[in-house]
Order: structure tokens, then C-alpha cells, then sequence
């Protein structure tokens, strides 16, 4: 079954539009966890507009499941992933500069500065995924970093209408399997929800995907654990429906 990693971001971002202490972030990921999370998925920005440095510490010392770090590639967030050593580190643009046209790292633009932080990071013993389009060549590019995973964008098929969501899951598809031929580990990522998660989930040999909004969002109705367990839920239907029960 795909793992889902849950992106608690937005428990930050409402903390922070007071100022104050809450919702605790560590809380968030707790109730996560209660609702069978397989891993806790933050992004430190640059300009710390959610998650904070001490979020990140606070985390990586009391969560018992994988902890992943979305960051620029840059040597300041670097060196902090290096000191606090979560599981994965997921690098993601945050610069116009580092986009590709669908909104991925642009890996073939920017090889020699990915390749040399995937391997900073490496060198700590964290993982390290890129988040990317799904193109042949931002992936072809990917598996010559080092990284061992990609996380396959899905914002676009996310915002596909009618007449491009066949189009843009096909995307996914073929990306996935050239990733995977390629010798990656594939998760995607952005997007997703309780409406349009169970064809990405039935992308064969997905190992994660990673959710925020959705599930935050679902969260202020039903309370966080039902909110991931209604979404693990629609998971196991998925991979049923891959396995052809
Ligand atoms: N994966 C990556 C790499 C992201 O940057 C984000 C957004 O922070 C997500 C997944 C989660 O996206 P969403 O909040 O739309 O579920």
C-alpha cells in the first residue's frame, strides 16, 4: 500500500497568523501519527512563513515516525538539515529561477548545484528526494544527482479540468515508470485529495504521497486522526483496486 506522508505546514501557518503557541505543530504530528501516518512532512522555507527552526528540532527529537524536510537547495537550509538530521530531505524550489514549467526543481538546469547538495546531505545519512515535473528530462537528470528518490509534482494534474485530467495522469504514469526504470523511488505530491488521490494511488510501484491542505483542511471538521485515517482509508481501496480484489 502507498505510504502517506502528512504535511503539517498549515498548523504553522495558523499559529503564526497570531503570533502565539498555537496549534503546536508537535501536536499536529502526534495526532498524525494516531491516525496512521507513515511519515511527518515539513517545509523550512527560506523566510520561515510556517514551520520555524524549532519546529524542525522539536520534531526530529519527539516524532517516531520518518521525518522529512522539504528545503531550498541552498547552503544556510543545508547546513541546518545537516545538523538536525531528518530522515529525508525533499528539495523543492522556492526561487523562480529554480522552476521548471510545471513548478518542479529544475534539476537539468541546475545539476551541478543539485548533485553537489544531494551529496552534502548524503554524506549525513539522510535520503534525499527531488520534487519535479513529471518530464523525461528533469528525471533522467535526477537519477545522475545521486538521490535515490524523486517526488513526482502533481499540482498539474491536481488543477486539470475535465478534458486534460486523462492527459496529465498519463504524465504521471509514464513518469513513474521511467523514474523507476531509472532506478528511483517514485512519491508524488501537491494537490492531492479525498476526490483525486485514488488513480495516483494506483501508479504502479508509488512508494509515498505526501498531502498537507487536504487533510489539514478535512482536519478542522473531523479532527486530524480521522482526517488521515479517512484518507489512508481511500489508500487501501487503491491498492486493492492496483492488486485487481
Ligand atoms: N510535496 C511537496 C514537495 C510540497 O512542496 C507540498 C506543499 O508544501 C506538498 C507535497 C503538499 O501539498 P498540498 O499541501 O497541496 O497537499
Amino acid at each position: 500500500m502507498v505510504r502517506l506522508g502528512v504535511n503539517i505546514d498549515h498548523t504553522a501557518t495558523l499559529r503564526n497568523a497570531r503570533g502565539g503557541g498555537e496549534p503546536e505543530p508537535l501536536i499536529a504530528a502526534a495526532m498524525a501519527e494516531l491516525g496512521g501516518a507513515d511519515g511527518i512532512t515539513v517545509h523550512l522555507r527560506e523566510d520561515r512563513r510556517h514551520i520555524k527552526d524549532r519546529d524542525v528540532v522539536l520534531l526530529r527529537s519527539s516524532v517516531n515516525l520518518p521525518l522529512n524536510l522539504e528545503m531550498a537547495c541552498t547552503k544556510e537550509i543545508i547546513d541546518i538539515a545537516r545538523n538536525i538530521l531528518p530522515d529525508m530531505c525533499t528539495l523543492v524550489p522556492e526561487k523562480r529561477a529554480e522552476l521548471t514549467t510545471e513548478g518542479g526543481l529544475d534539476v537539468a538546469g541546475n545539476f551541478e548545484k543539485i548533485k553537489k547538495s544531494v551529496s552534502r546531505l548524503m554524506d549525513k545519512g539522510i535520503e534525499v528526494s527531488l520534487f519535479i515535473a513529471p518530464e523525461e528530462e528533469q528525471i533522467i537528470c535526477a537519477s545522475k544527482t545521486g538521490a535515490k528518490f524523486v517526488e513526482l509534482h502533481t499540482g498539474a494534474y491536481a488543477d486539470a479540468g475535465v478534458q486534460q485530467h486523462k492527459d496529465e495522469l498519463n504524465k504521471l504514469f509514464i513518469a513513474a515508470q521511467t523514474a523507476q526504470q531509472n532506478g528511483l523511488i517514485v512519491n508524488a505530491g501537491h494537490g492531492l485529495n479525498y476526490r483525486n488521490i485514488l488513480p495516483v494511488a494506483q501508479i504502479k510501484g508509488l512508494y509515498e504521497v505526501n498531502i498537507g491542505h487536504s487533510v489539514i483542511s478535512r482536519a478542522l471538521y473531523t479532527g486530524l486522526t480521522k482526517a488521515v485515517s479517512d484518507m489512508k482509508a481511500l489508500l487501501a481501496i487503491a491498492s486493492g483496486a492496483a492488486q485487481g480484489i
